[in-house]
């Protein structure tokens, strides 16, 4: 597993505005693409282009274009903050929604939902912005696995200690690109210092 933490002014600036609990949620949807564009410009920095040649208006120029299948995957519902912004940069991207909801108690993943379409040769970009105990990305990741997914990246905003050490155990090859990793997690393991419930600051739905 490799784990890579953009750091970057404009990064901290746009977390700030997220981790501000009186950021309202029209806000926080904005300030959540925004972070999105950052991390995806580090998360597809090695991605395959193709050598080309078009006319400028001047004269002939060589180019680079992509040249790879890109899957996007939300994990529901919070990841969906993420989506838009990942299909203006890669408009040619096919997506699959994975629903996963953790349990108020136990804080164990459920799946409730899942279509998604061919993996195999493709690259697939996990977004979800939580990365808390791991067990919704474990989920996640798995279950790719299962559909044929080799190349599997997770994009994330606030990553904790104790999520990374378990994709580190159980998903060596995933990589994990985040905005911040925090401390650790409160005994209803919650980020700290986090931003709280990332779908409840998005959707303004309640917190707590
Ligand atoms: C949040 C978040 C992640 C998960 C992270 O989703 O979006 O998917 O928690 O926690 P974990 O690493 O401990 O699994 P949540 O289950 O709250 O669902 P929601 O997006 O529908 O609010
Ligand atoms: N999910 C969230 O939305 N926030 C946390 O702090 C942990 C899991």
């Amino acid at each position: 597993m490799t784990i890579h933490v953009v750091e970057h002014p404009l990064v901290d600036d746009v977390l700030a505005a997220l981790r501000d609990e009186t950021t309202p949620p029209s806000r926080f949807r904005l300030l959540t693409k925004q972070i999105t564009m950052l991390v995806a410009v580090e998360a597809t920095a090695d991605l395959p282009v193709r050598r080309e040649r078009v006319r400028t208006p001047l004269e002939e120029a060589e180019v680079r274009r992509l040249a790879a299948d890109i899957v996007l995957v939300p994990i529901l519902r919070a990841g969906l903050g993420m989506l838009d912004v990942m299909l203006q940069l890669l408009p040619n991207a096919t997506v699959g929604h994975v629903g996963l909801e953790r349990d108020e108690e136990t804080a164990v993943a459920r799946e409730y939902y899942r279509k998604l379409p061919p993996l195999q040769e493709r690259i697939v970009l996990i977004l979800d912005p939580m990365l808390a105990t791991g067990g919704s990305a474990r989920a996640a990741i798995g279950l790719l696995d299962e559909h044929g997914a080799k190349d599997v990246r997770l994009l994330s905003i606030v990553a904790a200690p104790e999520g990374i050490d378990l994709l580190a155990t159980h998903c060596p090859n995933v990589s994990i690109y985040t905005a911040a990793v925090d401390r650790g997690l409160n005994d209803q393991k919650f980020i700290l210092p986090g931003l709280g419930d990332f779908g409840d600051r998005l959707y303004g739905t309640q917190f707590g």
